[in-house]
């Protein structure tokens, strides 16, 4: 097995527990050599995770959190212009205070209803088959209308935005030449005919207050506008839908578990949907960069210098959680971090537990006798972790 965390067949069947094991207790803090760079540190411990996630000040978010430096402008920014996810405060507080309220709990509630109805929706259109990709039929399809639902676009473009997401999250040397720009590019194009669209026809829905809320005085600009878009295309979309791949392949190959979920869903799905958050961690690393020379253990660490936080690792961490490689949805306390931590914490986890509970009390309550005949195939991705397909079966039932 490769223990290069660049390597993408080091993640071929999801998170390399076993070399994050050996790194957490043989170097903790591991130096991680790239070919074509200059190197990265690698974090797999619970508590240094958390303390570089929190330290903005010695940590940056800038130029960006993927391991490779941005290659071209569209990799985060465009002219001055940067995604939220990679500045840091304060100008960061004041671009998250623009969209915050769209995002906080009881904000995601009021949406409860609708994404019930949404899971009802998608269930219905695969219950009579009996058989379906769980993936791209079920998990990824909530994801895609959330988005839409949320921007006030219609349905049919939420899927056509969150195919252009896969691409982009995919390993570059897994894709043709030019896949993720012209994927950027697509996204791009279409966020620009939804300024065009929503200046002339302004509408109750998030793009129109990206469009005209104001922040340090001023509006968004077309580019900020395009990052925001893209930033939220992006995040809420194959991370949700790997929890619920990655979530009911867990539970289904834990059958005992399964039966303790069931034996009380209403009362126990929140337990058991933090521990699939827990243990499939679908967001594998953040990258930080030092902006001093500073210590984390007994390494040195430069200004400049990468320092990559591996949340999968951190979630199986023993100092953290008791028998961490078990699958256990009664477990408490449960402080996992796959949502991270800090100032960039997840703006959606709020709106993606919701998603998350509507879909799983759908498949729960209606597909009977789910099975996942065969260990799904991988996505190859060193950043984003989650079944890429994955057949599943279950008894046919009928459209409510
Ligand atoms: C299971 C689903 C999800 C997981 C595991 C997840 C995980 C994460 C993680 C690890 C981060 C980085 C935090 C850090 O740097 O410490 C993040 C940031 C973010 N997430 Fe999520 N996320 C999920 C769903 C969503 C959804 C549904 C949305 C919105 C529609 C969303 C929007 C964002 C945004 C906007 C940021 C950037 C926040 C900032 O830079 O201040 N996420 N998420």
């Amino acid at each position: 097995m490769s223990h290069d965390l660049l390597d993408v067949a080091t993640f071929a069947a999801g998170h390399p527990h076993d070399v994050y094991r050996r790194l957490r207790e043989e170097v903790p803090v591991h130096w991680n050599p790239e070919p074509d760079g200059p190197g990265f540190w690698a974090l797999t411990r619970y508590d240094d995770v958390y303390a570089v996630d929190h330290d903005f000040q010695a940590y940056s978010s800038s130029p960006t959190i993927l391991i490779q430096d941005p290659l071209s402008a569209n990799d985060g920014a465009i002219g001055e212009a940067k995604m939220m996810l990679m500045i840091d405060p304060p100008q960061h507080t004041a671009f998250r205070k623009l969209i915050r309220a769209e995002f906080t709990k009881p904000k995601a509630a009021e949406k409860g209803l609708r994404l019930d109805e949404l899971a009802r929706q998608i269930v219905n259109d695969v219950i009579e088959r009996g058989e379906c990709d769980f993936v791209a039929d079920v998990a990824g399809e909530m994801p895609s209308y959330v988005i839409a639902e949320l921007m006030g676009l219609p349905l049919e473009d939420g899927r056509e935005l969150y195919k252009l997401t896969e691409i982009i999250h995919s390993a570059p040397d897994t894709m043709p030449p030019n896949a993720i720009p012209d994927a950027v590019t697509k996204m791009f194009g279409y966020a620009a005919g939804v300024i065009a669209e929503k200046r002339a026809r302004p509408a109750d829905d998030l793009a129109t207050r990206l469009l005209t809320v104001e922040v340090e005085g001023r509006r968004l600009t077309d580019p900020e506008f395009l990052l925001f878009f893209m930033l939220l295309v992006d995040a809420g979309g194959d991370t949700t839908r790997n929890l619920l791949s990655g979530g009911m392949l867990a539970l289904t190959r834990n059958p005992a578990q399964r039966a303790w979920l069931m034996d009380d869903l209403p009362g126990r799905l929140a337990s058991a949907r933090e521990e699939m958050l827990r243990y499939t961690s679908p967001v594998i690393y953040m990258r930080r960069t030092a902006t001093r020379d500073t210590q984390i253990r007994d390494a040195a660490i430069k200004a400049g210098d990468k320092v990559v936080m591996y949340f999968g690792a951190a979630n199986r961490d023993p100092e953290k959680f008791d028998a961490p490689d078990a699958f256990d949805l009664a477990r408490a306390p449960n402080e996992h971090i796959a949502f991270g931590g800090g100032p960039h914490v997840c703006l959606g986890q709020h709106l993606a537990r919701l998603e998350i509970d509507a879909v799983l009390i759908e498949v729960l309550t209606r597909m009977e006798n789910f099975e996942i005949p065969r260990d799904p195939e991988w996505l190859a991705s060193t950043f984003i972790s989650g079944p890429k397909s994955m057949p599943v079966r279950f008894t046919p039932g009928r459209r409510i």
